[in-house]
């Protein structure tokens, strides 16, 4: 016997009810007008069934759509106490429960699993000063610099508007047209471009965040988290033999039989002075900071250990911004990750609500105290559960109610001297020797795996589109550009 949330009664749980709670007698036939007569107007529990199957569905996501997460810990084994003030950073052996979700990006949700596409790598992190989500890639670099351009690139990279089918002209002609993307594509058409499942992907947060201290020092940071199963790839033909759903099966039976998915957290670490030195552009996300110059520093685990009870209460509605962000780390100039900062609470509020931080997946674990009220599905207003000011500042602040922390201001973010506001050009910034020297580190095998790859789709778009492929290929290293030209004449 369970007891009922509100009376404390004891209640039979076999009883089946109505969403008010009424038991109900026939959940197998309608009410009708004889044996073989209509249905009648009274039948409120059928309409009540077909009226909520009417509204099961919520907007999928609008790119990641498809995805697969579970609950995990993150173990301190460095304290990052010299360079912030977050308060899961402090001591060494310090754990924090998270959900991790991974994604494809372009696909719907029925999309398969195995699509060569970035893997999205989600990160909440529950922390007893709020929840900090690192919402990165499986990739350190992206696509583009600038997040005027992230609209156009999707509706690129997605089916043909007119076919609803893919569509490689799109694809390169927007390459094509944006050589800043190439970095980024020669991952894509690597042998990483399809990873076996998502135990065997590395996460990054892409983005140069940053760190703060108790000193008002800032620091960029970039975070790494290397899988412990070691990076796993299926080839393009593997790949289209799998089931669409192989990486969802594959992360929650290995959760199931206990064989719990982990990763190696880095962090690069770079201080202000270094930054305003550097010779690369430390917040162009085209851009990594090459590991001689800024090597990695371990500082932690990362552990999958629960699958969730429920896909769409949790998964689904998980919402993760850049913008959830805790005292200790914030943001950083870099312009995408600027557009992000607004993007994704506004795609929240129209995919799930403006209450969607108080769904559980999404509900902090730390007490949420502020002056927002009401709103659709506002569980419980918060700040004394709703019957205390809902205005600030009030006169009731000093007996307890929600009141600011000034200690915790981000200290200033330098600006340029002298900046102007303006448009300012930087599409011509160098796009093309990371590329190269990503290639460069590549095996024999993976160089002619990602001119293959490449050629399959390059060979279907128009010459001009070939054409102005080729010279990117060649800026980044002409070896790399004499392959694909063979490889795509050999089509
Ligand atoms: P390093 O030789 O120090 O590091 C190379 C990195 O490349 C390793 O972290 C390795 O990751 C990763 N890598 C190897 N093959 C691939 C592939 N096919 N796709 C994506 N990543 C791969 O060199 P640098 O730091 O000077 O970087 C050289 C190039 O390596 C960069 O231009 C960039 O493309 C790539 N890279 C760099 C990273 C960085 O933060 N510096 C991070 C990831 C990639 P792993 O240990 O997982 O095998
Ligand atoms: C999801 C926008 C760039 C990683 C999303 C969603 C939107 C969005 C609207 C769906 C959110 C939801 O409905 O829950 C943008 C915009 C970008 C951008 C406008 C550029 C300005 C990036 C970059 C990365 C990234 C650079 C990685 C480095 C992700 C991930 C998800 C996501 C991982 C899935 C989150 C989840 O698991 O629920 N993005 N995005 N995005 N984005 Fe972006």
């Amino acid at each position: 016997m369970s007891k009922c949330p509100f009376s404390g009664k004891a209640v039979n749980p076999t009883t089946l009810t109505s969403s008010n709670g009424a038991p109900v007698a026939d959940d197998n036939q309608s009410r009708t007008a004889g044996p073989r007569g209509p249905v009648t107007f009274d039948n409120h529990y059928l309409f009540e069934k077909l009226a909520h199957f009417n509204r099961e569905r919520i907007p999928e996501r609008v790119v990641h759509a498809r995805g697969s997460a579970s609950y995990g810990t993150f173990t301190l084994t460095k304290s990052l106490s010299d360079y912030t003030i977050a308060d899961f950073l402090q001591k060494e052996g310090q754990k924090t429960d998270v959900f991790l979700r991974f994604s494809t990006v372009g696909g719907g949700q029925d999309s398969s699993d195995y699509a060569r596409d970035p893997r999205g790598f989600s990160v909440k992190f529950y922390t007893e000063q709020g929840n900090w989500d690192m919402v990165g890639n499986n990739t350190p670099v992206f696509f583009l610099r600038d997040g005027i351009k992230f609209p156009d690139f999707i509706h690129s990279q997605k089916k043909n508007p007119r076919t609803n089918l893919p569509d490689p002209q799109a694809v390169y002609e927007f390459w094509a047209n944006n050589p800043q993307s190439l970095h980024q594509s020669t991952i894509l058409m690597s042998d990483r471009g399809i990873p076996l499942s998502y135990r065997h992907v590395n996460g990054y947060s892409s983005h140069t965040l940053s760190f703060w201290n108790n000193a008002g020092e800032r620091y960029w940071v970039k975070w790494h988290f290397k899988t412990n199963q070691g990076i796993k790839t299926l080839t393009s033909e593997e790949a289209a033999k799998m089931p669409a759903y192989g990486a969802q099966q594959d992360l929650v039976e290995s959760i199931d039989n206990g064989d719990f998915p982990s990763w190696t957290v880095n962090v690069q670490i770079m201080t202000e002075e270094e930054a305003r030195n550097y010779r690369i552009n430390p917040f162009d996300l085209t851009k990594v900071w090459p590991h001689s110059d800024f090597p990695l520093i371990e500082v932690g685990q990362l552990e999958l250990n629960r699958n969730v009870d429920n896909y769409f209460a949790e998964t689904e509605q998980a919402a993760f911004a850049p913008s959830n962000l805790v005292p200790g780390i914030g943001a950083s100039p870099d312009r995408m990750l600027q557009a992000r900062l607004i993007a994704y609470q506004d795609a929240h509020r129209y995919r799930i609500g403006a209450n969607y931080n108080q769904i559980p997946v999404n509900a902090p674990r730390c007490p949420v105290h502020n002056y927002q009220r009401d709103g659709a599905f506002a569980g419980v207003n918060p700040a004394l559960a709703g019957s205390g000011a809902n205005f600030y500042p009030n006169n009731r602040a000093r007996l307890g109610e929600p009141a600011e922390i000034p200690e915790v201001q981000e200290p200033p973010m330098p600006l340029e001297q002298d900046a102007w506001l303006d448009i300012y050009d930087n599409r011509d910034e160098d796009n093309y020797s990371q590329a190269g020297d990503l290639y460069r580190i590549m095996s024999e095998d993976q160089k002619q795996q990602l001119v293959n790859n490449i050629a399959d789709g390059l060979s279907q778009a128009t010459q001009d589109v070939q054409e102005a492929m080729f010279v990117q290929y060649d800026l980044a290293d002409s070896d790399y550009g004499a392959r694909v030209r063979e490889a795509v004449a050999s089509k």
